[in-house]
């Protein structure tokens, strides 16, 4: 049986780490599938990589190093493996540094084990001193290598690799998901999943695991999601799930994923970052062909609500800021907001509480932490996701699945701006639920929507010229201040983030009423401004944010303004001015936006950075 729809809820504790754990396993030659498989999933992490594959001799080959998938491809030959069964794994750091020794797969004293692991196992340190009291070599500082070990040692007690497997994982305290392979039987990986996203790929002449849909999707499309405190043994025909307590076999519907992989591809561009810019008018589509009655289900379920939390972490606490200035205008209350890395010291939440999240992921530590809490105090839960599948998809009571498609680039573009137009959407139903807004207000509202993606259209293909020159000419610039006030300051905020994240220029964000309360001290010629305009027609704003370039001026300061094109515009206080098309209110912090993320890019590339892979970033950060 197949199915789309949503699974059942995880639960537990909450401890995670960040990495990504592939496995393959056919009849046929699968080597190149394997390594296709982990470079599919190095923006979880990309400090160092291995594989483990066995091709049906007495030996596992482990091969590994640090370094991305291509660098290792070369210094260690992954190129040249042949074999059946193999698993692979790509990392981000968390316990022991970034060393040849620290990569995965770990294996056993005796070599007949090989593991990887994504998660954090917090008792290690008893477990590896128990192990090497027993005799055990440990040839890493991983808190990984003790599962290996563990399995060895009940291995050779009980003589089922199965059995081995679960007394392992009994004595684990923390998250994993762990996948294992052994000579022992040659013909079968096995999994288990404890806080740590795992899935099976169902495919026609071989069978996959990954630590997300990624993994394997140029393969098969069907998957089965495995849930907390599940273990599974995939052949090359076939898998068996079980639960790690009971035992018990556990039948669960194939998941078909909605995604392609080609949409995981560059097509041409040089970088996934720039891609994913350039997708965002279908991205805005997508966003407002989600069904309304689904936001309508959402929007009564917050005006039901006492209390209305919205929180997220980075980026997707920016879009939930601007969120809030939607609800503030549009549906008439001001809503709380909490990051979610604050959640729990902050918010008291009770069942007459609502907490709607956003996450591109789905898996973001912080914001899954939130989300647990507010349901453990009897509050509902929703979340704006881009993963389906993922732990917060399945969490939540009220899901809204935002059919972004795969967002590669570490940096969130497209997928923050289609949560921030479903925020939007959502602000305006509450609204004319509460009466806030007319009937007739509503609809004009949603066809400025609907004019959102040729606008961005026009930013994308007729201004990243000149955003790029501009960049060039400002690339020896070390710290930017990002202005905005209202709307406008949420955006700001974000892209300081993102010329934070992209090109490792130093930028705040902040609201430009800050400036002269301390701030304008800094302005000199190593301190660039970007003042985000409003629209002629938010005048107060207006006329406040132009006082704000002024200010900066009077000082020598140089201001970049990011405005609407208009009669205007050759008056504005403004050293250099991206002059965008006309948008009106509703959508102008959404146009600007964009504006924002190219000047962020293009000092990137001439920065030469890592674009889509910037360094100690990862795309789902799920440690805490
Ligand atoms: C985005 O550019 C950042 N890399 C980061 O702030 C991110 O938005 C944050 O970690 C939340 O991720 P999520 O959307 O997957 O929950």
């Amino acid at each position: 049986m197949i199915t789309t729809c949503r699974l059942t809820k995880p639960g537990g504790a909450l401890k995670n780490s960040m990495c990504g754990i592939s496995g393959v396993v056919s009849h046929n030659e699968i080597s190149s599938r394997l390594i296709d498989s982990i470079k599919s999933l190095e923006y979880r992490g990309y400090d160092s990589c291995g594989v483990a594959i066995l091709n049906g001799k007495s030996k596992t080959i482990v091969r590994k190093d640090i370094g991305s998938v291509d660098e290792v491809r070369e210094s260690v030959q992954l190129d040249d493996l042949q074999g059946f069964t193999g698993i692979a794994h790509t990392r981000w750091a968390t316990h022991g540094g970034v060393t040849r020794e620290n990569a995965h797969p770990h294996s056993s004293c005796d070599g007949k084990f090989s593991i990887t692991h994504n998660g954090i196992i917090s008792n290690y340190t008893t477990l590896r001193a128990k192990l090497k009291k027993k005799g055990h070599t440990f040839l890493s500082a991983t808190d990984t290598e003790v599962i290996v070990h563990l399995i060895e040692d009940y291995f050779k007690e009980t003589g089922s690799v199965e059995e081995a497997l679960l007394l392992a994982v009994k004595e684990l305290e923390g998250a994993y998901a762990v996948a294992l392979v052994t000579p022992h039987e040659p013909d079968k990986i096995y999994c288990a999943r404890m806080e740590s996203p795992l899935i099976i790929g169902l495919g026609d002449d071989a069978n996959y695991i990954g630590s997300d849909f990624n993994a394997f999707i140029a393969y098969t499309k069907n998957a089965i999601v495995m849930e907390d405190n599940e273990y599974a043994i995939v052949t090359h025909n076939g898998y068996s799930l079980k639960n790690i307590t009971t035992r018990k076999e556990i039948s669960r519907p194939i998941q078909r994923i909605l995604w392609d992989h080609k949409m995981a591809q560059k097509g041409g561009y040089p970088h996934y970052m720039l891609k994913e810019i350039h997708e965002q008018p279908s991205v805005v589509h997508s966003a407002l062909d989600i069904d309304q009655q689904q936001i309508d289900d959402l929007a009564s379920e917050i005006d039901r609500k006492k209390q209305v939390v919205l929180t997220g972490v980075g980026t997707t606490f920016y879009v939930t800021q601007l969120g809030q200035y939607y609800f503030s205008e549009y549906a008439g209350f001001t809503p709380n907001l909490v990051s979610s890395d604050e959640f729990k010291f902050l918010s008291k939440v009770d069942k007459d509480t609502i907490v709607l999240a956003t996450s591109q992921s789905g898996e973001t530590y912080d914001t899954l932490s939130a989300l647990k809490y507010a349901k453990q105090n009897g509050a509902t839960t929703a979340a704006i996701v881009n993963v389906m599948g993922s732990s917060m998809a399945r969490l939540v009571d009220h899901l809204v699945l935002q059919g972004s498609g795969p967002e590669i680039c570490v940096i969130s573009t497209k997928a923050a701006l289609s949560q921030m137009i479903l925020l939007a959407r959502l602000a305006l139903s509450v609204g004319l639920l509460r009466e806030n807004i007319t009937k007739r207000q509503y609809s004009t509202y949603q066809s400025q929507l609907r004019k959102l993606p040729d606008i961005i259209d026009k930013v994308v293909n007729e201004k990243s010229g000149f955003i790029h020159n501009v960049a060039k000419e400002q690339s020896h610039i070390r710290h930017w201040l990002f202005l905005g006030r209202g709307r406008y300051y949420p955006v700001a905020r974000e892209s300081a983030l993102k010329m934070k994240e992209v090109a490792y220029v130093h930028a705040e964000g902040m609201p430009s009423g800050f400036l002269k309360h301390g701030t304008i001290a800094l302005i000199d010629d190593d301190l660039n401004s970007v003042i985000f305009m409003p629209t002629e027609q938010e005048k107060e704003l207006y006329e406040l944010a132009l006082s704000s370039a002024e200010e900066i001026k009077a000082r020598d300061g140089y201001v970049l303004g990011i405005t609407f094109e208009s009669k205007k515009a050759r008056e504005l206080p403004f050293t250099d001015c991206i002059s965008l098309p006309q948008a009106p209110p509703l959508i102008a912090p959404f146009v600007e936006l964009i504006a924002a993320q190219l000047l962020s890019y293009y000092t990137a590339t001439t920065l030469k950075r890592n674009i889509d892979k910037p360094r100690a970033l990862a795309k789902s950060v799920t440690v805490a």
